[in-house]
C-alpha cells in the first residue's frame, strides 16, 4: 500500500502546529479534586465575586437529582441561579444560541456546567457566544473565539471526555450531520471539580462508553507524532488507571474509588490530547455520531481496534510502551507486545457488550465518511500514518456489520 503524495507536507504543517501548540498560553483550570469537592468548587466560585451564574445542565441530569443539590446549594451560597437544561448528547448549534438568550435575559456573569462533554461543550460556547456577537458557525475552526468567555466553570458527569480541561468544544450542525469543533486556548474553563459522588448513578453502558472515550484520548495522544515528555506522561497515566479502573466501575458504580481514579485519568488524558492532538479514531468517530447518533464514547471504542490494527506497522513501540505499562504484555518484540494491547481492548469491548461491528454503517455511506474523516486529520492530528482515500475506504469496509 502506497502512502499519499502529501504525506512529507503533512508532516511538516504539523510539525510547526506543534510549535504553536506548545507557545499556546493555556491557563489550565484550577482543580479541587476527591469526594466532597463540588462543594469546594462552589465556595470558590461565589468567593470569586459571581453574584448571577447560569447553571447549564441537561434535563435527564435533572431527572436523576444530580443538579438540584448543586443548585440549592449555591442559592445558600448567596448566589442567585438560573437553570437552562435544554441540552441534548451532541449538541446542535441552536441549543447554543437559546442558552446565551437566558443568560443575557438573566444577567449570568459566569457559568456553570454539571453535565457531560456535551454539557460542558455547550457551557463552553454560551459562555463565549455571550463576549463574541458572531454566531457559532462563525467560530468553528482554530482561534476565533477572540473575546473570550465569561468565567467558565465545571462539574463533569462523566468520565470520558476531559473536556474540563481542553480548548475544544464540539458541537453538531444537523443539517450537514457534521460535527464541528471550535478550538481556543480562551476556551480553557477557569476552575473544576472532579468528584466521585457525582458519577455514581452513571448506568454501566455509559460509564463503559465514556471511559473508553478517555481511553481512546490517552492512546491516541500517546501515539501521536505532536506528544511530548509530559504529555506521553500523562497519557501513561491515564491509560494505565482506565484499565484498571473502568471495568470495576462497570461492575459497580457505587465504588467511589473506581470512579474517582477514572475522574482523574479522564483529565489525564485530556490533558495530554489538548497538547498531542488525537487521531483517525476520533476523526471516523465524529462521522459516524454526526451521521448515525452513535454516542462519541461508543463510536471510538469500536473503531479504536480497527484504527490501531492498520497503523501499528507506524506505532508498534509506542503501542508496546503501552501494553508493557499497563501490565498488558511484557513481550520484548514491540509487534507482540503492541497488538497484544489491541486485543486487550478488543477483550474490553466485549467485557462491556460493545459490538465488534458497526450495525448502522451503509457501504454506500463509506466514500463520503472516509473523505470527511481524512479531511479532518489533515492538517490536524499528528497520526503515526495518513492513509489513503482508498487505505481509508478498506478500513472502513472491515466495520460494516
Ligand atoms: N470538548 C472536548 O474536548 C471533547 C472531547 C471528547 C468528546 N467531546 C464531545 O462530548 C460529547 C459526549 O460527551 P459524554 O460522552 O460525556 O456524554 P454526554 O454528555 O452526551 O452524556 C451522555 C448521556 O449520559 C447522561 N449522563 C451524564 N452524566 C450522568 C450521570 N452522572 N448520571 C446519569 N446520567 C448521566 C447524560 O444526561 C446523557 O444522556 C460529544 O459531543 C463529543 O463529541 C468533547
Ligand atoms: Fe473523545
Amino acid at each position: 500500500m502506497t502512502q499519499p503524495i502529501s504525506t512529507p507536507l503533512l508532516r511538516v504543517y504539523m510539525q510547526i502546529f506543534k510549535a504553536v501548540t506548545a507557545a499556546l498560553p493555556i491557563n489550565w483550570p484550577k482543580e479541587f479534586r476527591g469526594t466532597g469537592s463540588t462543594e469546594q468548587l462552589l465556595q470558590h466560585i461565589v468567593s470569586s465575586g459571581n453574584p448571577k451564574v447560569l447553571l447549564v445542565s441537561d434535563q435527564n441530569l435533572l431527572d436523576v437529582g444530580v443538579v438540584q443539590p448543586i443548585q440549592t446549594k449555591l442559592q445558600e451560597l448567596g448566589c442567585e441561579t438560573k437553570l437552562f437544561s435544554e441540552i441534548t448528547p451532541d449538541p446542535p448549534m441552536q441549543q447554543i444560541e437559546h442558552g446565551v438568550n437566558t443568560l443575557h435575559e438573566f444577567g449570568a456573569v459566569a457559568v456553570l456546567a454539571v453535565g457531560g462533554g456535551s454539557v460542558i461543550d455547550a457551557a463552553k460556547l454560551i459562555a463565549a457566544r455571550a463576549l463574541n456577537t458572531k454566531p457559532v458557525q462563525k467560530m468553528t475552526g482554530l482561534f476565533k473565539v477572540t473575546k473570550g468567555t465569561l468565567p467558565l466553570y465545571v462539574i463533569p458527569t462523566t468520565a470520558g471526555t476531559g473536556s474540563e480541561v481542553t480548548i475544544a468544544a464540539v458541537v453538531s450542525d444537523t443539517q450537514a450531520q457534521r460535527k464541528l469543533a471550535v478550538i481556543d486556548h480562551r476556551l480553557m474553563p477557569s476552575a473544576m471539580a472532579l468528584d466521585a459522588n457525582i458519577m455514581l448513578g452513571l448506568p454501566p453502558a455509559i460509564t463503559a462508553a465514556t471511559g473508553m472515550d478517555a481511553l481512546t484520548h490517552a492512546v491516541e495522544a500517546y501515539i501521536s507524532r505532536n506528544a511530548t515528555s509530559t504529555t506521553s506522561e500523562q497519557s501513561l497515566t491515564a491509560a494505565q488507571a482506565i484499565l484498571s479502573n473502568l471495568p470495576a466501575a462497570f461492575e459497580n458504580g457505587k465504588d467511589t474509588e473506581a470512579r474517582q481514579a477514572m475522574a482523574e485519568a479522564s483529565m489525564f488524558a485530556g490533558k495530554a490530547f489538548t497538547i498531542a492532538g488525537v487521531g483517525y479514531v476520533h476523526a471516523i468517530a465524529h462521522n459516524l455520531g454526526a451521521r448515525y447518533h452513535i454516542p462519541h464514547g461508543l463510536a471510538n471504542a469500536m473503531v479504536m481496534p480497527y484504527v490501531l490494527s492498520a497503523s501499528i506497522s507506524h506505532c508498534s513501540k509506542r503501542l508496546a510502551e503501552l501494553a508493557r505499562t499497563c501490565g498488558v504484555s511484557d513481550d520484548k518484540d514491540d509487534m507482540k507486545a503492541g497488538l497484544a494491547f489491541i486485543d486487550h481492548i478488543s477483550e474490553l469491548n466485549h467485557t462491556f457488550n460493545i459490538p465488534l461491528k458497526i450495525e448502522q454503517l451503509k457501504r454506500e455511506d463509506i466514500p463520503a465518511i472516509a473523505k470527511a474523516a481524512r479531511q479532518e486529520a489533515r492538517f490536524t492530528y499528528a497520526v503515526p500514518r495518513y492513509f489513503s482515500q482508498q487505505e481509508m475506504c478498506s478500513l472502513l469496509e472491515l466495520m460494516l456489520p
